[in-house]
């Protein structure tokens, strides 16, 4: 029997209970039989959950890329580590060897040293989903420079917070990018950013669009006249265990967008481990995850976790329904995907399109169909499961977190029988927990409560870039010992995980996670508004969208209601992005708040679902009488 690859459900208990029982012999023996590394560890594990310090394998040496690149060379110099299938269908698509990637991040590495970045440097990656995104990140981690990317889609406003955070020295972007039919153009927006970003001395820039972009002399450089001129060797930096690998921003409830911080051997011997389980990679399958890099899980599963297990992993550039809605399923014919990952948002969406979208593709390659970022609601799933999978794939409904690195709850598939909407049991060495409102643990099942995990794990965040005390604050202050997820769950009969949504202000749009104060903030900014509040609501495709209480300044405002809901609206999509648009905007005299000024999100979130009738004791509020305006406005 291999613990690092389980294969019956006998087996997964039997791992899973050394995993509790022995956490660190049964991570160092995955630790030492499946990677290579410079020097041994000291420690497995070291943790104080007092200071909320973590440090797994502390002491050792090691490169991430050599265990991605380099340690395959001899048996895998020739097989295909990415394929990059480009946003037109009729531009052919790119098999780039591990032999290939290899020399491309050893070059690219070179061309970082050449511009003075060096270990420990933070590096901003602004790219489209081309090969150049996945080439750059190994490029810093080559040379221990500490990546963070940002998603393409975020405005230059919300880039410029990003990369000021974490004090970037260098921004790799693209002339522009290609979605569906439209062109986007980058380079601009790094432009309009870096008016605001003191700390960044150079950019470089790969050609993609070809549109005319402005170079700013001495700062800005094409990417490709470099990479020529680099050499083609470039030794992996030897890094320790617990060296920042890089730093991936996610929503908060509140205030800036927080700067998770993941390390590198536990991140890496994490992802490689779940990436081989959840999706059970033989060496010959081609594994497609459509998350685009910008997020936790285009990090940890379409690089990482497949490159360390020596896999081909499909990267697409465009969207679902370009040119048209058969898109993913001509893709997994033409690559004979056999595990393919997506978002339940792109589910309902391919769902409501007509079947002969499906019926036209051979997918009878997939052997694994996975879903992550929000609940996989059952209409969904009996989609996937019966239009998709025919019946027969099973499907993986992946829980996890940009803090938690790695997909924590998750059925194995062939091993774990699946139930729809439940994510099922967590991966070895995760020890979940339900938690009550007076902070207890609900033992036994069934029960349901705040998901929070008690022991740590290899891939946790260690921190939040620059600012320990919000980590802390944060995610261990709630329940003592424990990291508290943001998520409640429920746990059925047999110990089976359902998570059911947020508990927090944050709410999760299309599989983005977006905080609601951000977008107060934004909306605040408009001259007319004077106060606001946002909540979410269930939506058909997007799963959640967002709802929007606007008080105006004037009360006698009258201005045409429908232009400054677009003048909002165009406000958000400056400071933060589109993703970030509101669905429906109401305009109010008050909102609902307690005596301590707080707003009661609770009564709004109602109101947003359509379903007022029982509100719970509104009596205590300081202007109760809102409410029923509210309520009376919103069905207009
Ligand atoms: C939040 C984390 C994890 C990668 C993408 C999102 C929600 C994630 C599931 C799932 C129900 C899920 C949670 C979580 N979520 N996966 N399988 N079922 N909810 O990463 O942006 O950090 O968001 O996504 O609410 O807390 P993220």
């Amino acid at each position: 029997m291999s613990q690092y690859h389980i294969k019956s459900l006998e087996e997964y208990f039997q791992v899973y209970h050394k995993s509790v029982r022995q956490p660190e012999t049964f991570w160092e023996e995955i630790a030492e039989e499946n990677f290579v590394w410079k020097k041994r560890w000291d420690s497995v594990l070291d943790w104080n959950f007092e200071k909320h310090e973590i440090k797994w394998f502390d002491g050792a040496q090691l490169n991430i890329t050599e265990n991605c690149l380099d340690r395959h060379l001899a048996t895998r110099g020739n097989k295909t580590a990415i394929i990059f299938e480009p946003n037109d269908p009729s531009e052919p698509s790119e098999h780039i060897t591990y032999r290939e990637l290899h020399r491309r991040v050893c070059q690219f590495a070179n061309v970082l040293k050449d511009q003075g970045i060096k270990r420990g440097d933070r590096v901003c990656i602004y790219l489209p989903m081309i090969p150049q995104l996945a080439v750059a990140m190994l490029a810093c981690a080559r040379i221990g420079a500490v990546h963070s990317v940002v998603f393409a889609g975020f405005s230059a406003n919300a880039l410029a917070e990003r990369i000021n955070d974490c004090e970037c020295k260098i921004v790799v972007t693209s002339d522009g990018s290609f979605r569906g039919n439209k062109t986007l153009n980058l380079k601009a927006i790094v432009d309009e950013a870096l008016e605001t970003c003191p700390t960044v001395a150079s950019v470089l820039v790969v050609k993609r669009t070809k549109e005319e972009v402005n170079m700013k002399e001495e700062r800005d450089f094409w990417l490709l006249p470099l990479l020529d001129a680099a050499y083609k060797d470039c030794d992996p930096e030897i890094m320790g265990a617990e060296d920042p690998l890089f730093i991936l921003y996610t929503s908060g409830s509140t205030g800036l967008p927080k700067g998770m911080l993941h390390t590198t051997a536990g991140y890496m011997v994490y992802t490689a481990y779940t990436f081989k389980n959840v999706f059970q990679y033989q060496e010959n399958d081609v594994y497609w995850c459509t998350a685009d890099i910008g997020w936790i899980t285009g990090h940890s599963y379409l690089i990482y976790g497949p490159l360390a297990n020596g896999a081909t992993t499909v990267m697409y550039e465009g969207i679902p329904s370009y040119p048209d809605w058969s898109r993913f399923w001509h893709i997994v014919e033409k690559h004979k995907v056999s595990q393919f990952y997506t978002a339940p948002t792109a589910i309902r969406a391919l769902a409501k399109e007509n079947i002969s979208f499906v019926e036209e593709f051979d997918l009878s390659s997939l052997k694994v169909l996975g879903s992550v970022g929000e609940p996989l609601n059952e209409e969904a799933w009996h989609w996937y499961n019966d239009i998709i999978g025919k019946g027969k794939r099973p499907i993986v409904d992946t829980w996890f977190q940009t803090e938690t690195g790695g997909i924590m709850i998750s059925p194995i598939p062939f091993v774990t029988p699946t139930i729809p909407t439940f994510a099922t049991l967590p991966i070895p060495g995760i020890q979940p927990c339900l938690m009550n409102d007076e902070g207890n643990e609900i033992k036994g099942n069934p029960a349901e409560g705040r998901l929070c995990i008690k022991f740590p794990w290899p891939s946790m965040a260690r921190s939040i870039w620059g600012n320990h005390e919000r980590f802390k604050e944060t995610y261990f202050s709630l329940f003592e010992n424990k990291y508290f997820t943001g998520d409640g769950a429920l746990r059925d009969n047999t110990g089976y995980y359902r998570i059911t949504g947020r508990v927090d202000d944050v709410i999760i749009v299309s599989g983005h996670n977006l905080g609601t104060a951000p977008i107060e903030d934004a909306i605040n900014e408009h001259p007319a508004v004077a106060e606001s509040a946002v909540v979410g609501f269930p939506h058909e495709i997007k799963g959640n969208a967002l709802y929007g209480f606007v008080i105006l300044k004037e009360t006698g405002e009258t201005r045409d209601h429908d232009n400054l809901r677009k003048e909002i609206n165009q406000i958000i999509t400056e400071r933060i992005g589109p993703i970030a648009k509101l669905e429906k905007i109401q305009f109010t005299i008050g909102l609902p708040k307690t005596r301590s000024g707080k707003i009661m999100r609770r009564i709004l979130r109602k109101i947003a679902n359509n379903d007022s009738s029982d509100l719970g004791d509104i009596s205590t509020l300081l202007n109760p009488e809102v409410v029923e305006e509210i309520i009376e406005h919103s069905k207009v």
